[in-house]
C-alpha cells in the first residue's frame, strides 16, 4: 500500500511541472484530515488542544488549524518570546512560551505584551527564573504569568535512570511546592498554569514495520511510564491547587501521546504540532496515525551511474539524536535509498533506485519528507499549497517573513 495515496508520485510530478526546485509544499487535503483526526482524539475527553507552533513555523497554516479545527483548538505553545510577539502582533492570543529565557530583550517583550493585556505566559523551572522574571515584572509594575514546567521523565530505578528529556529539574511533588511557595513570595510573578511534557511517550515511535519485538518492548515501557507519570502529575496538580495556586491550564503531551495524555484527568489540555505535517519521525505510532502532509521536492540533475540519480540540494537534516532517521525521508518514488558514504548532501544528494522505480530523467522531481515537522520551514521561504491536486496558492514560512526565531 502507498501511504501517500495512489499514484502520488505521478500526481505531484504533474502538479509541479515547470516549477523551480527545490520547493516545499503542503497537501491541504491531508493537512485538514490531520486537523480533524487530532480533534477526534479529544472528542470524548473534552480536552482542548494547544498548537505547538514550532512544528508548523508558518503563520497561515497555524491559523488554518484554528479555522478548520474549531473550538477544540485553543492557544499556542510558542517556542520563543520573540515568536510570541510576532504571533500576538498577527492576531493570535493565549500563548505559552514553552521554553524559558531570561535575556533582557525577551523580558522587555514579556512585560510589554502583558501590560497591553495579552494572555501570555512563560515556562519556568527554577528559582533563578522566578527571581529574574519577578524583578522585571516588579520594575514595570506588572504581574507576569508563569507556567511551571514539571519533568515527566520515567525513573524506574531512581536517579540512575532517566528516560525522557533533560529540561526541568522539578520532578517531585515537594520540588513543585517549593517553586509555588517561592513564587508566592515574589511581587512580580504568579503561577497560572503547569506543563508536564512526556517526551518519552509523545515522540517515541512504537510501531515500526517488521520490528514486532522492539515495538512490544517500547510499548511495555511506555505503559509503565504513563502509569507512573499520570499518578505523579495528578499528585502535583492536586497539591498545587490545595496550596491555593489557581492553575487555569494544565498542559501535557504531544502528537504521539494524544490518546494517553487525553485520558489523564489532571490535564486540561493536550498539545499537538507535528501531527499536522506528519513528518518522517511521526509515522510509526501505535495509538495515533497521521497522514504525511508536508513535503519538499528536489530535481534530478545528474546520473552518475545506472541505478543512481543525484538530486540538487537535500541536506536538510533534522535536529536531535544523531541517527539515519534524522535524514530527510525520500518517499516518492518509493524505495529510493541514500548512499551510506554521502547521506543527504550540502548541495547534492545521490540516491539509489529500487528495481521497480519509474524511469527518472534529468529535471524530474524526487519528493521527500523532513524528519521533523517545523524544521522544513527553516529551509524554505515559501510553501506551495495544494488542494485537490492543484496548486491554490503559496504562503510564506517564518523564514520567508524574515524570522529565524531559533
Ligand atoms: C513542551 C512540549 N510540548 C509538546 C511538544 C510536542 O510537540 P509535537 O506535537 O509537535 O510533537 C513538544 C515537542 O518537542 C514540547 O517541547
Amino acid at each position: 500500500m502507498n501511504p501517500y495515496g495512489d499514484n502520488a508520485y505521478g500526481i505531484y510530478k504533474d502538479v509541479f511541472k515547470g516549477h523551480r526546485f527545490p520547493l516545499a509544499f503542503v497537501d491541504l487535503d491531508k493537512f485538514d484530515r490531520n486537523i480533524a483526526y487530532v480533534a477526534r482524539t479529544q472528542a470524548e475527553t473534552g480536552k482542548s488542544i494547544r498548537v505547538a507552533s514550532k512544528s508548523l513555523r508558518c503563520l497561515e497554516l497555524l491559523k488554518r488549524v484554528f479555522k478548520k479545527g474549531g473550538p477544540a483548538f485553543q492557544g499556542v505553545l510558542a517556542f520563543t518570546m520573540e515568536e510570541a510577539k510576532f504571533l500576538i502582533d498577527n492576531g493570535l492570543d493565549d500563548i505559552i512560551v514553552a521554553y524559558p529565557s531570561t535575556q533582557i530583550s525577551d523580558l522587555d517583550i514579556f512585560v510589554e505584551k502583558t501590560r497591553w493585556g495579552a494572555n501570555l505566559s512563560q515556562v519556568v523551572d527554577c528559582q533563578e527564573h522566578l527571581r529574574v522574571l519577578s524583578r522585571a515584572g516588579e520594575k514595570a509594575g506588572v504581574l507576569l504569568n508563569l507556567c511551571l514546567d514539571i519533568d515527566m521523565s520515567y525513573r524506574p530505578l531512581g536517579r540512575i535512570t532517566h528516560l525522557g528529556v533533560r529540561r526541568s529539574p522539578v520532578h517531585s511533588v515537594d520540588q513543585a511546592l517549593e517553586m509555588a511557595r517561592a513564587a508566592r513570595e515574589l511581587p512580580g510573578v504568579r503561577f497560572v498554569s503547569a506543563m508536564g511534557y512526556e517526551a518519552q511517550i509523545a515522540s517515541m515511535n512504537d510501531n515500526y514495520p517488521g520490528q514486532g519485538v522492539k515495538n512490544r518492548v517500547v510499548r511495555l515501557f511506555k505503559n509503565q511510564s504513563v502509569k507512573e507519570l499520570t499518578r505523579r502529575r495528578k499528585m502535583i496538580v492536586d497539591r498545587l491547587r490545595a496550596e491555593g495556586i489557581d492553575l487555569c491550564v494544565v498542559n501535557g503531551g504531544g502528537s504521539g501521546s494524544l490518546v494517553s495524555t487525553g485520558r489523564d484527568d489532571s490535564v486540561t489540555e493536550v498539545t499537538a504540532g507535528s501531527a499536522f505535517f506528519a513528518p518522517g519521525l511521526f509515522r510509526y505510532f501505535h495509538e495515533v496515525a497521521f497522514e504525511p502532509a508536508a513535503f519538499f521536492g528536489l530535481q534530478v540533475t545528474r546520473m552518475p551511474v545506472k541505478g543512481v540519480v543525484t538530486c540538487q540540494g537535500g541536506g536538510y537534516v533534522g535536529s536531535g539524536e544523531v541517527n539515519v532517521n534524522r535524514l530527510p525521508w525520500p518517499v516518492l518514488p518509493q524505495g529510493l535509498e541514500y548512499l551510506s558514504m554521502e547521506g543527504a548532501g550540502e548541495v547534492q544528494t545521490p540516491l539509489t533506485l529500487p528495481r521497480d522505480c519509474p524511469k527518472l530523467a534529468l529535471g524530474d522531481p524526487v519528493f521527500f519528507q523532513h524528519a521533523k515537522a517545523g524544521e522544513l520551514c527553516e529551509r524554505f521561504n515559501q510553501i506551495h499549497l495544494i488542494e485537490k491536486n492543484k496548486i491554490i496558492g503559496t504562503t510564506p514560512t517564518y523564514r520567508g517573513q524574515g524570522h529565524a526565531f531559533l
